[in-house]
């Protein structure tokens, strides 16, 4: 892999995980668990790979109305996540930022995340931003609301704004725009992910169901990432 060019910021759609577990007869949650053997081994590839950053979209703001025993098994699935990758993330050097809305998202959740940003906040081989309580929408009101506040305030007086000062309100400010995002299980849109980070992405959107995948389908992506031309708008 080594002559091919690496994104610097690869986003996932985890997608397929109930219908993964339904036609094998399980319950969806099963899907769940199986889909979080496929994230870590994403994430060593990634490391492998000296990608810089991925974000994994691991819960929407509109998830929120899935059954109420799906909503909790998700919930405590990450939980039980943010406690066990600690040491192996260290190890790896993973870096781990939590992307998301505060409100309604559980308390012991929060908890979790920010034990886990604590623990790996000097690791610096790669950045994981888990979008949990995540919208893209919400994302870009937050940030107007937050500078709206600013201009309340009389911190932020200019009549205009960069995308760059914008940028600044977003829930990781330091995020890169994302250069290539990948969505697995046959859907072909980007459910309010990441909108305004994507701008410029290329995209890929592979069959199979996300607990089918592995380093190898990471490694398959970059190799079509580097089949592809970005022009940025210009010709
Ligand atoms: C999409 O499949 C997957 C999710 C909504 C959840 C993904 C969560 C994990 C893999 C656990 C990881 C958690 C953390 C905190 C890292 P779906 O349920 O929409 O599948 P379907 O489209 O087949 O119904």
């Amino acid at each position: 892999m080594n002559e091919l060019e690496m994104p610097k910021h690869v986003a996932v759609v985890m997608d397929g995980n109930g219908r993964w577990a339904i036609k094998r007869g399980l319950e969806r949650t099963a899907g769940h668990e199986a889909g979080e053997k496929a994230l870590m081994k994403w994430v060593h590839e990634g490391v492998k790979l000296g990608i810089e950053e991925m974000s994994f979209y691991t819960f929407s703001t509109e998830n929120w109305t899935r059954s109420p025993s799906e909503v909790r098994f998700l919930m405590d699935i990450s939980k039980k996540i943010m406690r066990m990758i600690g040491p192996e993330f260290l190890e790896l050097g993973v870096r781990v930022k939590w992307v998301g809305r505060r409100t309604r998202l559980w308390k012991s959740v929060l908890s979790e995340l920010e034990k886990i940003q604590n623990l790996t906040k000097n690791c610096d081989k790669m950045t994981v931003n888990f979008c949990i309580n995540y919208g893209g929408r919400s994302e870009i009101l937050d940030a107007i609301t937050s500078l709206l506040k600013e201009v309340q305030n009389g911190e932020f007086s200019n009549t205009k704004i960069t995308q760059k000062q914008f940028k600044k309100y977003m829930y990781n400010s330091s995020m890169r725009d994302v250069d290539l995002m990948i969505r697995t299980s046959g859907e072909q849109r980007i459910s309010n992910f990441l909108l305004w980070q994507l701008a410029y992405a290329e995209m890929i959107f592979l069959d199979d169901a996300w607990p089918d995948t592995d380093g190898q389908t990471l490694q398959q992506c970059i190799a079509e990432y580097n089949r592809r031309t970005r022009r940025f708008g210009a010709v």
